[in-house]
């Protein structure tokens, strides 16, 4: 048969396949994020198996494990015991909080780790919304404002990149206002560009008890029907001074990361959330899917769309899978 091409020819063997290959996963891509508490022991999440919520020491010990794995950034999620939130959500700027805690320890123990913080006020809200939440609706202004305190905090015990995760309208712009001017040049900021008001985030609010107690965060987060709009989130994002743009989900949104990729010079991030690690991790724990060849492959199609970096609960899981 003649035929214009046979685009089999490149996929005959192993080696052939490897020389023509498009998208290389590199445990350097990877972003593990980390659950901490302040009990003293560790806690299995039931609502995400094969995840825990850390204390500080088994965090510590967790981030060596992550280290030797090859993994070169964590990013750290805190669940704050409910009689410390409140309306304002102060805590969020208690310099011995628990997240500026597990920084100033993790930089001293292991200093080449790569530590990012989240920056938003859900964890410490009483109100479970990512600003401050007045009359029924949250604010912009306002909620900014303690963002860029918040960012200080975490900037001061030592995080290399804060992540504001709020989506407020400005606040990449005012945190790096704020950062400058406290002389903290040196420290990134990975915006959550596009963070959809997403159902894939249950686990997550669950493994933290962040949940909003009234209303929801369609009024900040983007509606997953529009793609455009991530577009003009990263073009304000980018005039701000952000160092790294987000989308989040990943895997529902891989339209979203190749749109942002091609509009961007800057790198981009996806986040492969809590419900997208729980439907990989059911369907293999039932058997019915082959976990380390989907996460994998969901992995690859993350990096093939455009993300430079993935923020995923495999990545331990995956660094091991990627060293052998
Ligand atoms: C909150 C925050 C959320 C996630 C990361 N930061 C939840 C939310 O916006 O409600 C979700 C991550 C996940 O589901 O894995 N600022």
């Amino acid at each position: 048969m003649e035929l214009p091409g046979r685009p089999r020819r490149n996929r005959k063997s192993a080696a052939i396949r490897g020389l023509t290959r498009q998208t290389r996963l590199s445990v350097e891509q990877l972003i593990y994020p980390l659950f901490v508490h302040e009990d003293a022991g560790d806690h299995a999440l039931e609502s995400m198996p094969g995840v825990t919520r850390w204390s500080p020491e088994g965090l510590l010990r967790e981030a060596e494990r992550a280290r030797k794995l090859g993994i070169g950034a964590v990013v750290l999620f805190p669940k704050v015991p409910e009689a410390r939130k409140s309306p304002d959500g102060a805590e969020a700027l208690n310099p011995d909080g628990l997240v500026p805690r597990c920084v100033r320890a993790l930089k001293q123990a292991l200093p080449e780790l790569c530590v990012i913080t989240d920056v938003a006020l859900d964890p410490y809200n009483s109100d479970g919304h990512d600003g401050l939440w007045r009359d029924g609706r949250v604010l912009n202004d306002d909620t900014v404002a303690v963002l860029c305190e918040q960012a200080l905090v975490h900037a001061r015990a030592g995080a290399d990149i804060v992540a504001p995760s709020d989506m407020m309208d400005g606040r990449v712009g005012e945190i790096r206002a704020a950062l400058e001017s406290a002389d903290f040049d040196d420290v990134g900021i990975l915006s959550y560009t596009a963070k959809y008001a997403s159902a894939f985030y249950g686990p997550f609010r669950g493994a933290l008890d962040s949940a909003p107690r009234a209303g929801d965060k369609k009024t900040y987060q983007m509606d997953p029907a529009n793609g455009r709009e991530a577009l003009r989130e990263a073009a304000l994002d980018e005039a701000e001074g952000a160092d790294m743009l987000m989308v989040k989900p990943a895997g529902p949104y891989l339209d979203v990361i190749a749109a942002v990729r091609a509009a961007t010079t800057l790198p981009v991030a996806a986040y492969q959330v809590s419900g997208e690690y729980l439907m990989l991790k059911a369907a293999s724990q039932s058997g019915w899917l082959d976990e380390r060849a989907v996460v994998l492959e969901s992995l690859t199609a993350i990096a093939r769309a455009g993300a430079d970096m993935i923020l995923t609960y495999y990545a331990p899981q995956a660094a091991r899978w990627l060293g052998e």
